[in-house]
């Protein structure tokens, strides 16, 4: 099964990702339009105050993000002049697309960073946005499993893993894998899409399609409940676990996501980049329905090893 789906995923990838960095930038996650979605703002404002937000929410950057130089951020945000403690010296990012977040923390924490993905494609695209923003010296990305990662145990001090473990076929051989290479006391930050809790209700026969309809458009094996995710980081000794749902604060990015691909830049590059895009495109209203009927959710965990 893995083999096939991990074809796919590298297929999605491999044709959507010039695109996606042509017209929505080089973060492929959702953006951050405050704790109830109604903050009005720019898409690469968003995707990155999500980055921000999450550093805050997980503890390891503390500091505002108000009081970021937003201006130069957005502008340039792989020069930023603040000095931050090396407290994350190697960085590994497992799903990293494009590098668009290894790149990010590498520059705001002065570290080293490691992106895997399942595609070439973005992996070459990483290393040559690495080379034009002068990192290629402390960064590295590499086809790689995140089953099965070509790392020694204990080599990260913070692992992070945005919007990739929806990809992966088993849940629970991911996030060992991710807590295997992290180093004792260090940092592992998962944000990924799930569905609701089912505790109390278990899903319905019209939820599960709806899922099916998700999982085939945009190559997922199937998604679970945040409150599955933390038994399993329990489970495997995760200490000082902590999760929230985020999905009121990301919702409004699919409103933008579909404005957008309507544009004609937009429907062209869909036109070159083949049927699995075009469909994903096609698809956009299913994440946002899913989003509206709460069968779809953003999930945050984090934790120390
Ligand atoms: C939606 S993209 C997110 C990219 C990136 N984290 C970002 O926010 O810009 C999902 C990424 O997960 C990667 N991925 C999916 N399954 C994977 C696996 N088994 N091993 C490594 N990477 C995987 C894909 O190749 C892709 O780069």
């Amino acid at each position: 099964m893995s083999t096939t789906l991990y074809q796919q995923i590298q297929e999605f990838y491999d044709a959507s990702s010039s695109l996606w960095e042509q017209i929505w930038g080089e973060h492929m996650h959702h953006g951050y339009y405050g704790v109830d979605g109604k903050q009005k703002k720019d898409r690469r404002r968003a995707q990155i105050d999500l980055i921000e937000e999450l550093l805050q929410w997980s503890g390891v950057y503390s500091e505002d993000a108000e009081s970021l130089p937003s201006a130069s951020i957005l502008a340039s945000p792989y020069q930023s002049e603040q000095i931050h403690p090396p407290r994350y010296e190697n960085i590994l990012d497992v799903g990293c697309g494009i590098g668009g977040s290894s790149l990010y923390l590498a520059e705001k924490f002065h570290a080293r960073a490691t992106g895997i993905t399942l595609s070439p494609v973005q992996a070459a695209r990483a290393k040559e946005r690495a080379q034009e923003l002068g990192l290629s010296s402390r960064t590295h990305f590499q086809v790689a499993d995140a089953q099965a990662m070509p790392f020694t145990d204990n080599s990260f001090d913070l692992v992070w893993s945005l919007e990739s473990g929806e990809h992966m076929p088993n849940k629970i051989q991911f996030i060992q894998e991710c807590l295997r290479v992290l180093k004792p006391g260090g940092t592992f930050i998962m944000v990924t899409w799930c569905h609701r809790p089912i505790e109390n209700l278990p899903l319905t026969v019209d939820e599960q399609k709806h899922l099916q309809d998700i999982y085939r458009v945009y190559c997922l094996p199937y998604v679970i409940s945040l409150p599955e995710y933390e038994a399993i980081a329990r489970q495997l000794g995760l200490q000082n676990i902590r999760t929230a749902d985020w999905s009121k604060a990301v919702a409004p990015f699919w409103d933008v996501v579909i404005d957008s691909a309507f544009t004609p830049q937009a429907i062209w590059g869909l036109l070159c980049s083949g049927w699995s895009t075009i469909q994903g495109a096609l698809s956009l209203g299913l994440m946002r329905r899913g989003y509206e009927s709460g069968l779809v959710r953003f999930g945050l965990l984090c934790g120390n090893k």
